[in-house]
């Protein structure tokens, strides 16, 4: 069953999606070589809780860290650890935040202090994949014209989309419907309706799209040890444009912390 939000529910939701966004830039901004992936997961968390959230993440099924925090060839579900970031790696933050009840899910790939530009490739093309399939969400249109549309782009550029993880419907639980795959698959193709909010989110490989996932239960890896990326937007369809809900910039006075 697809949940439909009322206004009233968007009220709470519009925030926990700006809280989400503005810790995910925050945490951007913190990522420089020498930090420890720890260290990135304790300052978001520290960020969530200054803005009156917490970790959507933590203790869904057990996952023991309060983001996602993937490098390189990891593709989701990375685990925070003693890893110390370099220059020229690639990382993927996945920030989900609880604010009154909903939850805000977003993500995106950042380059530690710079990188190549075949990396910086990558992040742009899945990023711009992102973006294409925001443009789907409209109402009347389907899941896979959301999905069509990302991957045409990915694979029109030479990339990989996975498969076994797919974007999805959000709300007051992080995984509702419909599931919103990065690929066509005629399984998934619920029509758009005005106050569905959905998760985009493409997982895109330099190489192979076949991933597999480590002996830690979590992270996941693409088989070929290809480098990464992924981007996620929550996104309100409404009557008219789709509405990125996960918007820093539409943060409220009354929630920004100096
Ligand atoms: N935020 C992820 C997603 O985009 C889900 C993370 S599940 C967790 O769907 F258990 F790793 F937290
Ligand atoms: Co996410
Ligand atoms: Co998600």
């Amino acid at each position: 069953m697809i949940i439909l939000k009322s206004e009233r529910d968007l009220e709470a939701m519009r925030p926990a999606c700006v809280v989400a966004s503005a810790v995910l830039n925050e945490v951007a901004a913190f990522i420089r070589p020498g930090v420890t992936t720890k260290q990135v997961d304790v300052f978001a968390a520290e960020r969530m809780k200054a803005h009156g959230g917490r970790s959507a993440f933590l203790g869904y099924r057990k996952y023991p860290c309060q983001t996602c925090i993937s490098v390189n060839d990891e593709v989701v579900h990375g685990l925070a650890n003693e890893r110390v970031l370099k220059f020229g790696d690639i990382v993927s933050v996945d920030c989900g935040v609880m604010y009154r009840g909903f939850i805000g899910d977003t993500a995106k790939t950042v380059a530690v202090g710079g990188c190549g530009v075949i990396a910086q490739r990558l992040m742009d093309v899945t990023a711009q994949a992102l973006y294409e399939g925001i443009a789907q969400a409209l109402p009347g249109n389907r899941v896979t014209d959301i999905s069509r549309v990302i991957q045409n782009y990915v694979e029109g550029n030479g990339y990989g989309v996975v498969r076994e993880f797919v974007g999805h419907g959000v709300g007051r639980t992080m995984h509702e419907e419909p599931q919103v795959p990065n690929f066509v698959d005629g399984r998934c193709n619920q029509k758009l309706r005005p106050g569905m909010t959905i998760a985009i989110e493409p997982m895109v490989t330099a190489g192979r799209p076949e991933v597999k996932v480590l002996k830690d239960g979590w992270t996941v890896v693409t088989q070929d040890g290809s480098l990464s990326a992924h981007f996620e937007h929550t996104v309100l369809i409404t009557e008219g444009e789709p509405e990125i809900l996960t918007c820093m910039e539409k943060m409220p006075s009354r929630l920004k912390v100096s």
